[in-house]
């Protein structure tokens, strides 16, 4: 899907000027269309430093990517120890971006368990810079449990997968597991680089983690969410040069690097300060999970247990986010529904009456997805009738693909 929406895009001369990309060229069949990624990359300004594994130097030469790049290729097994320790800290600490196309089935796996064996491995558990992976391999082989998994691990840990395209195969079959076109392939990082100032001089406000609604001193009404979901928002958004407020209820992670973060409790809490930022911004997404409901009295002394039941009388909260919809003048507003039934008509309902222009509906009823997860598989509906559903992703994808919709209203 992210190919499909990269390819859209026309890359332009220059608009890798100054980028140092590390590729990584396994041992696949199809070795030899890295070497027209390489030759795009660089018209389009890059500058290319290749590293083959020792399998990939069995389908296409050292010297043709050496030419290609107009680089020394990494990779030599056999060079002095200390040689090889200081090329592969320094191509991983050269790097703006790493990609490995092809990736075959074993590449994933020792990227996945972090194996360090070779000058590609160690590049790639070295680099602080993203990494994408282009997997290329045997339909059987990429939808064994172990590869799928492997690609999951890598998700989770934020690195980039360039989905294979399907059709016929160079082993004879035909299903999903080809590399895709070099366009492609070149597209999503040129995507990559460009989204890096898309949204340069705006506002967006991010709420994240769930709200506590004190019973007494010692108590409260809480609900599952870790905000993992909103702080990869927050990221992302901070990433294409957004200027980002988090809001954010009680959670254990760390702020993202350039966020403004405002802390929060109680939904109240919440509502304050997010109608306080709420003017100013050009994009608004509430991925908070806020308490429909708050305990009417807050006991000032610890309760006592004593013989029998305990009542609690609970009033409800505001509904912020429908408040954000009737006050909406140009901010683009995004909400999330968690839903364990009925998903799409009541993310629909919610859409509607909260006035949103997109909602990110999740199953909070599928271990891999919603609370606590590092994955979620959601389906974004918009207020213009369209609907997008994603397969299983990392929440760091998932929040750059909320933030592709909202930037493309923003931009109408
Ligand atoms: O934090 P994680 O562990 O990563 O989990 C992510 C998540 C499951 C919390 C996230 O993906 C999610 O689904 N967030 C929305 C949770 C929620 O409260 O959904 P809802 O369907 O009850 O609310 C709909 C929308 O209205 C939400 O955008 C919510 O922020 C907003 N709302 C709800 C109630 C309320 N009183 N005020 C609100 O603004």
């Amino acid at each position: 899907m992210a190919g499909q929406q990269a390819q859209g895009m026309a890359a332009q001369a220059g608009q890798l000027a100054g980028r140092h990309i590390v590729m990584g060229v396994t041992g696949s069949i199809a070795a030899y269309k890295a070497v027209e990624v390489v030759s795009r990359l660089r018209k389009l300004g890059a500058e290319v430093h290749v590293i083959m594994t020792r399998a990939a130097r069995e389908f296409v030469t050292e010297m043709t990517f050496r030419e290609i790049s107009g680089q020394p290729v990494a990779g030599d097994m056999w060079a002095p120890v200390h040689a090889f320790q200081v090329e592969h800290i320094a191509l991983a600490k050269l790097a703006d971006l790493v990609l490995v196309a092809p990736a075959t089935a074993h590449v994933l796996a020792k990227a996945a368990h972090g194996l360090a064996d070779d000058m590609l491995s160690t590049t790639l558990l070295a680099t602080r810079a993203p990494v994408f992976f282009a997997p290329a391999m045997n339909t059987n082989m990429y939808e064994n449990v172990a590869t799928q998994e492997n690609l999951q691990t890598l998700r989770k840990r934020g690195c980039h997968i360039i989905e294979p395209d399907s059709g016929h195969l160079a082993c004879g079959t035909s299903g999903k597991g080809r590399l895709p076109e070099p366009a492609a392939i070149v597209a999503e990082v040129v995507r990559y680089f460009t989204q890096s100032q898309a949204l340069a001089g705006r506002k967006v406000l991010v709420t994240a983690a769930g709200t506590r609604e004190p019973i007494d001193p010692v108590r409260f009404l809480g609900n599952r969410s870790t905000g993992r979901m909103g702080f990869a928002v927050a990221a992302e958004a901070a990433r294409r040069g957004a200027e980002v407020t988090l809001i954010a209820g009680p959670t254990s992670l760390r702020a993202p690097a350039g966020v403004r973060r405002i802390d929060v409790e109680t939904a109240q809490e919440m509502r304050a300060a997010v109608l306080a930022a709420y003017d100013a911004a050009d994009i608004v997404i509430k991925t908070a999970a806020v308490a429909d409901y708050r305990p009417a009295t807050v006991a000032e002394h610890k309760i006592k247990k004593s013989e029998g039941e305990l009542t609690l009388t609970l009033v409800r909260n505001p509904d912020i986010l429908y408040e954000l919809g009737q006050k909406k003048i140009r901010q683009v507003l995004v909400g999330f529904a968690a839903e364990t039934r009925d998903v799409a008509a009541y993310a629909r309902a919610k859409l509607a009456k909260k006035n949103l222009d997109f909602i990110v509906a999740n199953n909070v009823a599928e271990s891999d997805a919603g609370f606590g997860a590092e994955t979620n598989r959601v389906t974004i509906y918009g207020a213009d009738g369209s609907e997008e559903r994603y397969p299983l992703l990392s929440k760091d994808e998932v929040a750059a693909h909320i933030l592709d919709k909202a930037q493309s209203r923003l931009s109408r």
